[in-house]
């Protein structure tokens, strides 16, 4: 056993202020959720009216009680496309991994109250990552439908993407992984598609409408004159097309069936129970707050965030003494093993080694990867790439790409430049990737950024004989700088889809168990691939 010792002086003056910071950001996250949650839920009378339960009620109807959910990609889009005022992040989607009669499941669920739950750009690339994430760890997706499809502002963004949706549909039902949709209202055109490519799907009796085209679109392309619910209703596609599986009296009996398939797939019985003692670790995990430097450009020492994260804060260092700045090492979370990769400075060459040694030992063993993001990049400079730092960069990328072993992201401080890679970032194709609200991810420090281009416009003005213009250099330097900030932080990054979300970082150890907890079914679950899938005939 090697416990880590905690220096940090709780309630000191530094402490409180980055407490006091800290609390300010996830705060600001919240509100965001917040908004989006109460537009939502303003659209209550019109549901109510129509007989409908609102989406986020739909989702707690499904999950069971008091069962953890941990959501995936809540904001992307935020302040994207046409969310003018920020409510309307999340892809026209409410998604995250769930247990839905005592199965862990990928849930989604249009957001219906807003916009119909169309889908904007931002909403199918959020798909296309549950449906990695669906795939990689086996999840069974259960879809609450209710979609006018595109959001035909985009449409010619959303078109070749969502194709893809489909694609991925096709292919997750042969590889064994059921879909399971329920149509609870309007599932238009490549909303119709969705449900028609699930493995089971439960229409809702005076609610559904699955169609191509609707009456109007009929109307005008054939002259043909017809109800939706001759063209798309719940008891024609149980009764007449064949599309439905099952037709339920409403919102709630469409759930409650969804919930009963589960009773009759292998699922259950084939998960690998899960029963290990562990000990929580030695150190308060409300102490983050306070340890987490206000100033992103003040170091964090990555051992004091381990001790808060680890059980019994017990962490067996690797190369301890061979390049303090790569810090990796052995630990269990949740009674489970993983090894952790982290940064207390600069990624040097020697660093990049050893991190590279470090993922071949953890292929060996087949543990999971842990990598906690703390780097202002690669080292630059003569030292540097004398002794190797490409060579030992890129294979640091090179292992980091290859190793076949389950990688966990958290962002916790800076994540920048090809460090951000090193350190299995978003491109690295990490299984879940989430940041803290304090965290930055860009391809370089801000101020950098702007000095760069501030020296190389500079060399443009003199090569053709020009004094510098200070003012207009000055403007280049602070616009470039400012520009970079604002897109660097976790809300812009979390917006963009660069990660699965923002987790407030007191919960990093909750939600790192229940990650490897999915990632251990996953690794133990067997699927029963067929060649084409399921075919409805
Ligand atoms: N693209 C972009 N915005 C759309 C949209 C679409 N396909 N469909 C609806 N919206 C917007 C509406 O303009 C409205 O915006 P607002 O809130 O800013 O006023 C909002 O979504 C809600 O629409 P509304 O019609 O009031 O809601 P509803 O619950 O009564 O009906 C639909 C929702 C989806 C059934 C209905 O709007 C519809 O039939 N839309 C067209 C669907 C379609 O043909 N899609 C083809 C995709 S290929």
């Amino acid at each position: 056993m090697t416990i880590l010792q905690s220096e940090i002086t709780v309630g000191s003056e530094v402490f409180e202020t980055n407490k006091k910071a800290l609390l300010a950001q996830i705060e600001e996250v919240r509100a965001v959720q917040q908004k989006g949650v109460e537009r939502s839920y303003a659209a209550k009378a019109k549901f109510e009216k129509r007989g409908k339960i609102l989406p986020y009620e739909r989702v707690r109807l499904l999950l069971d009680a008091d069962s953890p959910f941990v959501e995936l990609c809540g904001l992307v889009g935020y302040n994207m496309h046409d969310d003018k005022d920020g409510s309307d992040a999340g892809g026209g989607i409410i998604s995250g991994i769930g247990f839905v009669n005592g199965v862990r499941c990928l849930v989604t669920a249009s957001n219906s109250a807003i916009k119909g739950g169309t889908m904007a750009p931002m909403g199918v690339h959020k798909t296309l990552r549950l449906q990695q994430i669906a795939m990689k760890q086996k999840l069974p997706i259960v879809t609450l439908a209710e979609s006018g499809g595109a959001n035909l502002n985009y449409a010619a963004e959303v078109f070749t993407h969502g194709g893809t949706t489909f694609a991925n549909q096709a292919r997750m039902s042969a590889m064994g992984i059921p879909q399971i949709s329920v149509v609870h209202g309007n599932a238009t055109a490549g909303g119709a598609y969705q449900p028609g490519l699930s493995d089971y799907v439960i229409t809702v009796r005076k609610q559904t409408e699955m169609l191509l085209a609707g009456p109007p679109l009929l109307l005008a392309a054939t002259g043909e004159v017809a109800t939706a619910e001759e063209l798309g209703g719940a008891e024609m596609h149980a009764q007449v097309a064949g599309t439905a599986e099952y037709l339920a009296e409403n919102d709630a009996d469409g759930i409650r069936l969804a919930r009963e398939i589960f009773e009759h797939l292998n699922w259950k019985e084939q998960t690998q129970s899960l029963e290990v003692d562990y000990k929580e670790p030695r150190y308060s995990a409300e102490e983050l707050l306070g340890i987490i430097p206000s100033d992103p450009k003040q170091p964090l020492d990555m051992k004091e965030i381990i001790a808060r994260i680890v059980d019994d804060s017990d962490f067996f260092e690797f190369k301890g003494e061979y390049d303090s700045h790569t810090v990796c090492g052995w630990s269990k979370i949740g009674g489970l093993h993983i090894g952790i990769i982290t940064n207390n400075g600069p990624i040097t060459p020697q660093g990049a080694a050893k991190a590279a040694q470090f993922i071949h030992l953890c292929e060996q063993t087949r543990r999971p990867l842990l990598f906690l993001h703390n780097t202002t990049g690669f080292m630059v400079g003569t030292d540097a790439e004398q002794n190797g730092i490409i060579k030992h960069g890129s294979k640091l990328i090179q292992a980091v790409a290859n190793t076949t072993v389950p990688k966990i992201s958290i962002i916790a401080h800076g994540s920048y430049g090809a460090g951000n890679y090193a350190m299995c970032g978003r491109p690295l194709g990490p299984d879940f990737i989430f940041a803290w609200p304090n965290s930055h991810v860009a391809v370089m420090g801000a101020a950098q950024a702007g000095k760069v281009l501030r020296i190389v416009a500079e060399g443009k003005q003199k090569a053709s004989g020009m004094e510098p213009n200070e003012q207009m250099l000055d403007f280049l330097e602070q616009s470039t700088a400012a520009k970079l900030e604002s897109q660097s932080t976790a809300l812009f990054n979390t917006a963009m889809l660069h990660d699965d979300g923002i987790i407030d970082p007191r919960d990093t150890r909750k939600v790192l168990i229940f990650l490897l907890e999915t990632i251990y079914e996953a690794e133990n679950r067997d699927l029963n691939p067929t060649r084409f899938g399921v075919s409805r005939f």
